[in-house]
C-alpha cells in the first residue's frame, strides 16, 4: 500500500473527522466522556471536531493526514485517494510564556462556535459534562507533574487510523511526521491514550515510554488514561 503524509487542509476536515469518529467508536475514554450512548449526536460531535481542526489550522497546529494512493490488492485497480488516517498535534507551549494573541483569539472564537453548536444542537450531543472536567482537572495535574521540561512539549492531541488500513505502518508514518521533527530539535513529545492494549507496545516501538496514569472515576464506571512521553533522540 502506498501512503502519503501530507498537511491537514480545510478541505480534508470532513474525511479525517469520519475517520476519527469511526476509530474512536470503541475508545474506551471515548465510551466514558459519552456514556448515554442513546444521547449521541454524531452531527453535533462531527461539527465539533471540524470546529476543532478548523482551530487548529489557524493556530498552525501540525496536524497531518495519510492518503492511501493504492491499498493492498488493489494493484489491478485504478489507484484511490483516500484518509488512511490522521494526527493532530499541539506544538509546544514553554511554561513560563503566556499562550500567543493568536491562540488566545482562537481560543474565544472555538467556545463562541461550541456555543452556537449548544443552541443549533440542542445541547453537547451526549458528552457528560461533568465527567469531561474531571478529566480536564486530573489532566492538567498530570501535566504540572510529568511535564518537567520548561521548554514544553509536542502533545499528540489525536492519532487514528482506519481500522482496515492498521498494522501497514500508516501510524508510524504519522507519528514520524512530528517526532522527527521533535528530533531536529531536541523537544520531547507526549501523549495520552485510554486503549492500553494494543497501544502502549505500539507507542513504545515509537519511542514513547509510560510516564504516569490518570484514573476518571464516576460511581462504578472507570477509566484509565496511559500518558507517554518520548524525550528527543540524538542524530546517530
Ligand atoms: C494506534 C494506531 C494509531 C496505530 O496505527 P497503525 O497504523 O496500526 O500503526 P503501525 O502499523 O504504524 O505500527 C506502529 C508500530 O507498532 C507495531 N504494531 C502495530 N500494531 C500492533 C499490535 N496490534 N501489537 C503489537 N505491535 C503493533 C508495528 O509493528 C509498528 O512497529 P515497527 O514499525 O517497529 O514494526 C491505530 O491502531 C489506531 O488508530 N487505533 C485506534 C485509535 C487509537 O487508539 N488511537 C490512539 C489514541 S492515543
Amino acid at each position: 500500500m502506498a501512503v502519503e503524509v501530507l498537511p491537514l487542509t480545510t478541505a480534508d476536515i470532513p474525511e479525517a473527522v469520519a475517520c476519527i469518529q469511526t476509530a474512536f467508536a470503541d475508545d474506551p475514554f471515548f465510551r466514558w466522556v459519552f456514556n448515554k450512548r442513546s444521547g449521541f449526536n454524531l452531527q453535533r460531535n462531527a461539527a465539533s471536531m471540524a470546529a476543532h481542526f478548523r482551530y487548529g489550522l489557524s493556530c498552525e497546529a501540525p496536524i497531518y493526514i495519510a492518503k492511501a494512493t493504492s491499498r493492498p490488492g488493489d494493484s489491478d485497480k485504478a489507484p484511490c485517494s483516500e484518509i488512511a488516517g490522521v494526527c493532530w498535534w499541539f506544538p509546544p507551549q514553554p511554561a513560563s510564556e503566556p499562550v500567543s494573541w493568536t491562540v488566545w483569539a482562537q481560543d474565544w472564537l472555538l467556545s463562541f462556535r461550541q456555543l452556537l453548536f449548544n443552541i443549533r444542537f440542542g445541547g453537547r450531543g451526549g458528552l457528560n459534562v461533568r465527567r469531561y472536567w474531571q478529566w480536564k482537572q486530573r489532566q492538567e495535574a498530570t501535566h504540572a507533574k510529568v511535564w518537567t521540561d520548561p521548554r514544553g512539549y509536542y502533545f499528540c492531541n489525536v492519532l487514528a487510523v482506519n481500522s482496515e488500513m492498521r498494522g501497514m505502518g500508516v501510524g508510524r508514518k504519522l507519528v514520524e511526521a512530528v517526532t522527527q521533527k521533535a528530533d531536529l530539535e531536541g523537544m520531547p513529545c507526549y501523549l495520552e491514550s485510554s486503549k492500553g492494549f494494543p497501544n502502549l507496545v505500539i507507542y513504545e516501538k515509537l519511542g514513547f515510554e509510560l510516564v504516569e496514569e490518570i484514573d476518571c472515576v464516576d460511581g462504578n464506571d472507570s477509566c484509565k488514561l496511559y500518558c507517554m512521553i518520548r524525550q528527543p533522540k540524538k542524530a546517530d
